[in-house]
């Protein structure tokens, strides 16, 4: 059956994506499906939409009023709220009339700087609604990251709240936006903050509003504007991710072939239905809040849970199933991370047994590559298919999954299965030459990527052809490596750049290693991602002090923590650092970071024929075995 769907689809994508067309809500349907001639691939490039009209209005027109679009569940603050599709309608209209009010309209940048509150998708609908483009980052940024995402998108107004809440802590926003504004070139025209119970902001006079003032005076002013209709090639967002530098990609979502895309994938892969409860557990922050928490579940009707709180510690490691049982969940979305935080504290599933998962029917895992070990716990426990899929950021839905929604494939432990139909998933080596059935190399997409991927990177289209299309033309590069088996079925493997992927976050080493740079006693640096057994990878730094530093060696690497943690945010989790005297090098002076990481996890390696000094890689292992690592090398 899915055989034939992507048969379908290979023998004439125009066809197939024009038929998946008609489940959205046009302005102006599309006649065009599939348009290359500008020099970068549009899809629907004459169809005319508005993204909020077909995630809200629609479904109170189509008698869903009453229905819930949203629960948010939030340990951390012990409060449980339904949000029926009639009651965000009422609120996307006034959020919308109160950024109206602040000369937010068609095209202009919106950045959402917020925790998982209702309040956060509530403002990205909006957007939505004005035609607007929105940018949410990630709550757990430092100013600085903050800061270059304001330069890069040059917003009119920015939207955040007084705090977000961590288990361990309440992380006060406020200071750290309006650091983030002092560090950015661009400033602006306002802020509007969303005042939560734990922790008030202080306001700047003339900039800062409170969102709930401006929120009611909408209300009493009845400002609520229309969906804005915007061509569908029109930008919905702007979602920046780690790139091989510390200058994040701008990755940008359309309006038109989001909508289809994620209408197939929520309905193909999930097996979510109109009315059926989808519960990501992610942050929207990341892709899989925009498509899993937002966007996907609302296109077709569905109820989707925002859930503030952690798998583990608020309170214990039966949070998830108490919210599925609670809420009736049919499938929960999540990292594979989160699982094994669970089954560390619960290794024998006790605390499962407590509750009544009934309605549940399947577990998607994705961010990072999922151990048998985790999808073994999983099922045990669960009893239900457990569900590997890959994709990133810029691909905005699954490349490969098994498609729940149309049939479930048989599994191979390791493997997210096969490629979704629009994705003609190819294996090359260095040479470009394309790789035989179980042979390893460069996981490229066939061109061109297919609705719902990014068609761009925000005012960068040069940018994007570089990283992306010009290695490999004619495809494009996903950055990972793997290999395809004799059925067809991916093995994702390892990442052929500098990215690293800690607890479902994707992050840059590069990145990390120019904030270590910019310590004035650190002369050279190296960062790379050792296997961790709970967050999948951490970053582990290795510094060389410049001479003469007379300082205790440990007082400048806990200020390395630091730097990181400031310059970086809290979610880089770079807490392993060491100083050593000197770096492995080749003879033309490039940094051995792939020999040091398998020195450090234990791995099998060989020496490089192009290393200057054999004799530093003994020294890097006696400073990595004093780290705890590097336990079973064998050369
Ligand atoms: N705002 C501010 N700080 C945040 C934050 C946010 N939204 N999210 C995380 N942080 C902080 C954490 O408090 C932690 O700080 P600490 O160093 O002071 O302890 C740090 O960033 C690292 O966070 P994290 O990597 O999430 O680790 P954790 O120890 O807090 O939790 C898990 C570990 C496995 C429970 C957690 O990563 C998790 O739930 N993962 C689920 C997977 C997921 O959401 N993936 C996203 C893509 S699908
Ligand atoms: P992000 O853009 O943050 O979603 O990260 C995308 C990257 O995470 C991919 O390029 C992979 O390296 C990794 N990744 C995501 N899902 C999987 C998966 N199911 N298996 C292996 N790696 C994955």
């Amino acid at each position: 059956m899915f055989q034939q769907i992507y048969q379908n689809w290979k023998e004439d994508p125009s066809a197939f994506w024009g038929e998946q067309a008609h489940r959205v809500d046009w302005v102006e349907a599309p006649k065009t499906i599939f348009d290359d001639s500008t020099g970068l691939d549009r899809w629907y490039p004459d169809g005319v939409l508005n993204t909020c009209f077909n995630c809200v209005d629609r479904h109170v027109n189509a008698g869903r009023a009453d229905q819930a679009a949203f629960i948010y569940d939030s340990p951390v603050t012990t409060q449980k709220v339904r949000i029926s599709y009639g009651e965000l309608l009422d609120r996307v209209q006034l959020v919308a009339g109160m950024m109206a009010d602040h000369g937010v309209g068609h095209g202009d940048r919106v950045i959402i700087y917020m925790p998982m509150i209702p309040e956060t998708a509530i403002a990205a609908l909006a957007c939505a609604r004005l035609g607007a483009v929105h940018s949410i980052v990630f709550g757990g940024f430092a100013p600085a990251e903050l800061a270059t995402r304001i330069d890069d998108a040059q917003p009119k107004l920015i939207l955040s709240a007084s705090c977000g809440i961590e288990p361990s802590r309440v992380v006060a926003y406020k200071p750290l936006l309006d650091g983030a504004i002092e560090l950015a070139q661009h400033k602006p025209d306002a802020c509007i903050i969303f005042q939560r119970d734990v922790e008030q902001a202080s306001m700047i006079e003339g900039r800062d509003h409170d969102w709930m003032a401006l929120e009611a005076d909408a209300r009493d002013r009845n400002l609520r504007p229309d969906c804005v209709p915007v061509k569908a090639t029109d930008p919905l967002y702007i979602l920046y991710t780690s790139g091989t530098t510390g200058i994040p990609k701008g990755v940008v979502r359309d309006n038109g072939g989001h909508m289809v895309a994620l209408t197939w994938a929520i309905e193909n892969v999930y097996d979510i239905h109109p009315g059926e409860v989808f519960w990501s557990a992610s942050d929207m922050g990341w892709v899989v809040g925009h498509s899993f928490i937002l966007y996907g579940p609302l296109a077709i009707g569905a109820t989707s849970i925002i859930y503030e709180g952690k798998p583990v510690g608020t309170p214990d490691a039966g949070a998830f199933w108490r919210v599925i049982s609670e809420h009736r969940v049919k499938a929960l979305f999540t990292a594979p991370t989160a699982f094994r935080a669970i089954k560390k504290e619960d290794p024998e599933g006790e605390l499962v047994k407590q509750y009544d998962l009934t309605h549940f029917k399947a577990l998607f895992l994705a961010g990072e590559r999922v151990d048998p070990d985790t999808i073994d716990w999983a099922e045990g426990n669960l009893k239900v298919p457990v569900i590997d899929n890959w994709w990133q950021t810029e691909t905005g839905w699954p490349i490969c999954s098994n498609p729940l929604g149309v049939e479930l494939l048989p599994v191979k432990k390791g493997s997210p299965t096969l490629p979704m139909p629009g994705y003609d998933v190819r294996i090359l080596g260095e040479a470009q030459d394309e790789k035989a059935a179980g042979e390893f190399g460069t996981i490229v997409v066939k061109l061109p990527l297919p609705p719902g991927c990014l068609p761009t990177l925000w005012h960068n289209d040069e940018g994007f052809r570089n990283s992306y299309l010009t290695e490999f033309p004619g495809y494009y590069n996903t950055g990972d490596a793997g290999y395809l088996d004799e059925d067809g079925y991916l093995f994702v493997m390892s990442r052929t750049d500098d990215i690293i992927n800690v607890a479902g976050h994707r992050l840059s080493t590069g990145g990390m290693e120019e904030i270590l740079s910019g310590h004035h006693d650190v002369a050279e640096c190296a960062v790379l991602g050792v296997r961790d057994a709970l967050k999948g990878e951490l970053p582990l730094g290795l510094v060389v002090l410049n001479d003469g530093v007379d300082r205790p060696t440990e007082e400048v690497l806990q200020e390395c923590i630091q730097l990181v943690r400031a310059e970086m945010g809290p979610v880089a989790a770079f807490k392993l650092v060491a100083a050593v005297k000197r770096l492995p090098k080749t003879r033309s002076g490039k940094i051995l970071r792939g020999t040091i990481r398998s020195i450090a996890n234990g791995d099998s390696w060989k020496m490089p024929a192009t290393i200057d000094d054999p004799t530093v890689l003994d020294e890097m292992e006696s400073a990595l075995q004093d780290m705890g690592y590097a336990q079973n090398h064998a050369a």
